[in-house]
């Protein structure tokens, strides 16, 4: 009886099967998009992330001293910031798209929608600031400005997770 429990358990485990997984190519995750083997989109956002940061601090500094400087160093901070930010995107984007194993993979496309999100906060951040970037700082510039690094934070700490746990961009299959 024990027996026949542990058999149908076994067939009935044997019977599930992941379409996903089955699909040609789910191995592959290897990069694409990548100088000498090194992925240009791991190198690319160490800017936009730093350059959220800097955004912040400038804000936080203008606030501080309502030295003009700061308030400029935050326009300039949150436009680059974005801008590299679609650079960044941009090589991501290719990388799902491109790569069989990324592109089957859920966490991957995750991944995309929290960093669209955070590109277009990014982008409304410099957007608010062209038309008087001193006026623009406080209070929604700084709100804006943290909200950025809350988003950016956890965009990096979940495309780390791409990497180091779900291995996407380092195999070339088996
Ligand atoms: C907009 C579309 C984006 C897509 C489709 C995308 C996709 C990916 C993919 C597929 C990976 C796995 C590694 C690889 O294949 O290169 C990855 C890693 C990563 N992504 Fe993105 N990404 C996007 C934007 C961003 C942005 C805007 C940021 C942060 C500013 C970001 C931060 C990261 C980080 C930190 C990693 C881990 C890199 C490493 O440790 O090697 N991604 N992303």
């Amino acid at each position: 009886m024990a027996a026949d429990t542990t058999d149908r358990a076994r067939d009935e485990h044997e019977e599930l099967i992941d379409p996903i997984a089955e699909r040609p190519g789910f191995d592959e995750t290897q990069s694409r998009i990548a100088v000498l083997g090194h992925p240009i989109h791991a190198m690319s956002v160490a800017f936009p992330v730093a350059l959220t940061f800097c955004a912040l601090g400038a804000d936080m500094l203008y606030w501080w001293t309502g030295d003009t400087f700061w308030a400029r160093a935050a326009l300039w901070a949150a436009g680059t910031g974005f801008l590299f930010g679609m650079l960044a995107g941009f090589s991501g984007t290719a990388e799902l798209l491109l790569v069989s194993g990324i592109r089957a993979r859920a966490p991957a496309w995750t991944h995309f929608i929290i960093a669209v999100t955070l590109l277009a906060l990014l982008g409304a951040n410099w957007g608010l600031r062209l038309y008087g970037f001193e006026d623009a700082v406080l209070p929604y510039g700084i709100l804006m400005s943290a909200l950025c690094v809350c988003v950016v934070g956890f965009t990096g700490w979940h495309g780390g997770k791409l990497v180091f746990d779900y291995r996407l961009g380092t195999s070339k299959g088996s």
